[in-house]
């Protein structure tokens, strides 16, 4: 029979229906990849989250290890390569969250512009005193204003189908050009003529630190960036000094350099940032769905058919 660690519970019982393979689940409280690394000699298969580190150590180690099923799109903290090399298959979780993924990347886009959040704190902190006033809390304009989309892929277009609901501009920069209803930019006009700036880009390590001050140094004063899928692909000590120097007016970040964030990052003391933890994906269906999937993606690993989503290089 074979063995499969599973690192994390997920939403449905999709787990709980598998017949036929020895699961393995993480006891409570033990560290996921110390756990990992004790276990995975044995393992047949692997269930995993973005949180894990699956390192050339690990699959060395690995040594019957035949399918590595991530519960997620993103495949940064797999070796991708060395796991290929190996003839391990991984498996993932596209599509099932890009729809929910960019609900929230818009919405933390219109808190960012109208004030949301600092709108928010102000009325329960009853500090929302001089009533309607015409000078008060005045926000950026969403409609009508231009949206700059970096990387056309799934949750790209996803953000492209929002903002022309919005009524906005949209302009894009990406590798190659898309047959979509928006205007393909280089990446320099993208960035100066950008009120909204969405930064979709796959993070590897091409994309490692694309935005920084001197990319930053080309927006618009007035502008905002938002990114809902990978921290490190924004250089967040730029960031902050563009934002504390009026180099661009807000951010909105679901995703971060680290995570969970430090707590003396000093976004946190700042009023033109919306700061949400990595919840993009996160609603209880598409947390299902990508259940669904990556369970799927295991058991067809195991038995020789091909995965829902595979990655293959
Ligand atoms: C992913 O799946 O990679 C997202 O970051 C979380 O759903």
């Amino acid at each position: 029979m074979y063995n499969v660690l599973v690192t994390h519970d997920l939403p449905g019982n999709y787990i709980d229906s598998i017949n036929g393979i020895n699961i393995i689940r993480r006891p409570e409280g033990e560290d996921a990849n110390a756990w990992l690394l004790k276990n995975i000699e044995n393992a047949d298969g692997i269930l995993i989250t973005l949180n894990e580190k699956i390192d050339k150590n690990l699959i060395d180690l690995g040594k019957k290890l035949k399918v590595i099923s991530t519960y997620s799109v993103g495949y940064d903290h797999i070796d991708v390569d060395y796991a290929l090399k190996k003839g391990i298959k991984i498996g993932y979780t596209p599509e099932v969250l890009t729809e929910t993924t960019a609900d929230l990347i818009f919405g933390i886009m219109l808190a960012a512009a109208r004030r949301i959040v600092e709108g928010d704190k102000i009325v329960r902190e009853d500090k929302w005193k001089s009533g309607w006033n015409p000078e008060f809390m005045l926000g950026a304009e969403v409609h009508g204003a231009t949206a700059g989309i970096l990387g056309m892929g799934r949750i790209g277009n996803a953000i492209l189908r929002r903002a022309r609901g919005f009524n906005m501009d949209v302009i894009y920069y990406s590798r190659h050009k898309h047959d979509v209803d928006a205007k393909f930019m280089p990446l320099d006009d993208v960035l100066r003529n950008s009120d909204f700036l969405f930064v979709c880009l796959d993070y590897n390590k091409d994309t490692y630190h694309f935005m920084d001050m001197p990319k930053f140094k080309k927006m618009k004063k007035t502008a905002f960036i938002i990114n809902g899928t990978r921290g490190k692909v924004i250089n967040e000590k730029d960031l902050i000094s563009a934002l504390n120097s009026g180099i661009i007016a807000g951010a909105a970040l679901d995703v971060f350099e680290t995570e969970p964030i430090d707590n003396n990052n000093p976004l946190l003391k700042m009023n033109n940032v919306v700061l949400t933890p990595h919840i993009g994906s996160a609603t209880d269906n598409t947390r299902k769905k990508m259940a669904e999937v990556a369970v799927s993606n295991l058991i067809n690993g195991l038995s020789g058919k091909p995965l829902i989503y595979e990655i293959k290089k």
